[in-house]
């Protein structure tokens, strides 16, 4: 037989040396959630094996990922105090900021990103200020921006705006450029979806919101055309790299951004995605490492540049150990 896609199949080595995607720590973000106060780490129901970190813990957090391999980390904060405009956002010393300091000071050589939006701060738990039931766009952005400036400040590499106000990347950059932060680096969540699979993560960040959903801000899932457009808005803006979101349900999407764009490209696996992984092995119905790399090689494949996972450290082992 003349053709037979077998031989390549044959020894471990040679579909190693055939594969045609190939995975690397440093594609590989870990997100982590910063809470107000001091000495805490506190499980995660939602997400075994996650945890919430005070600023003055952190870095314990910090050397594990910076050990395990990992170079860049992505925070997520959780107020002491929320109100109407989710003004603990953009404080000098809030929790975000704080550790985004510590981290910098201790460890240079990490490429710090900050999470920007107002959901985890604002009373009504919804991404911007609200106009009675809706949000209102337009008043949301300079918050926004006030957020990232002084991310930027604190020592943030990257401020991730996950809010899906139009708009807002603009706004970002030009408060920014204005603040003299013009090499602080924009990776826009430019195509988020309104899913079901962040539930996790409203109960780690406390963000639930306390009326409706998110529709009327974060994409439908029928759509991708919708989201090659956010795209191009979000880059025409001065967005640097670009963030899909969720991973798993989003193969598609990852790709037709990849076809019409040349910045880097970012797959988030979200809390839902690390949630049912955990909870199916945990039962022994699936093999968790297994099901961790496919997942992640299914996003590279598809186009992701970057991965953001939670299961970033355990990725990072298995390329480490050959087995991905
Ligand atoms: C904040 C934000 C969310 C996530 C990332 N940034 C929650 C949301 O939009 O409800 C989800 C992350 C995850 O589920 O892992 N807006």
């Amino acid at each position: 037989m003349i053709n037979r896609p077998r031989r390549l199949r044959r020894t471990a080595g040679i579909r190693a040396l055939c594969r045609e995607t190939r995975l690397s720590p440093s594609m590989l973000v870990c997100p982590v959630f910063i809470r107000e106060g001091s000495n805490i780490i506190e499980d995660i129901a939602s997400m075994p094996g996650q945890k919430r970190y005070s600023p003055d813990t952190f870095p314990r957090r910090l050397e594990e990922i910076a050990s395990a391999g990992v170079a860049s980390v992505l925070l997520f904060g959780i107020p002491e105090h929320k109100d109407e405009r989710g003004s603990g956002a953009w404080n000098e010393k809030g929790a975000v900021q704080q550790a985004l300091r510590r981290g910098k000071e201790l460890f240079p050589e990490l490429t710090l990103i900050g999470d920007v939006c107002l959901c985890e701060y604002t009373s009504h738990g919804h991404c911007g200020v609200l106009n009675g039931c809706s949000v209102d766009n337009d008043p949301t952005l300079e918050l926004l921006a006030k957020t990232a400036v002084s991310q930027a400040r604190a020592g943030a590499d990257i401020v991730a705006p996950s809010d899906m106000m139009d708009g807002r990347v603009g706004a970002i950059r030009a408060a920014l450029d204005q603040a003299g932060f013009d090499e602080t680096i924009i990776f826009s969540y430019a195509a988020k979806y309104s899913s079901a699979f962040y539930g996790p993560f409203r109960e780690a960040a406390g963000s639930v919101p306390s009326f409706g959903d998110r529709q009327s801000y974060q994409m439908s899932p029928g759509n991708v055309r919708e989201a090659v457009k956010e795209v191009e808005l979000d880059i025409a803006e001065g967005a640097d790299m670009v963030i899909v979101k969720p991973g798993l349900p989003c193969l598609d999407i990852i790709s037709a951004v990849k076809e019409v764009t040349s910045v880097p490209i970012g797959a988030y696996s979200v809390s839902g995605e690390y949630a049912m992984t955990k909870s199916a092995a945990a039962n022994g119905w699936i093999d968790e490492d297994s099901v961790v790399g496919e997942t992640a090689l299914s996003l590279a494949r598809a186009g992701a540049d970057v991965i953001v996972s939670y299961f970033s450290l355990e990725l990072a082992r298995m390329i480490r150990e050959g087995k991905l």
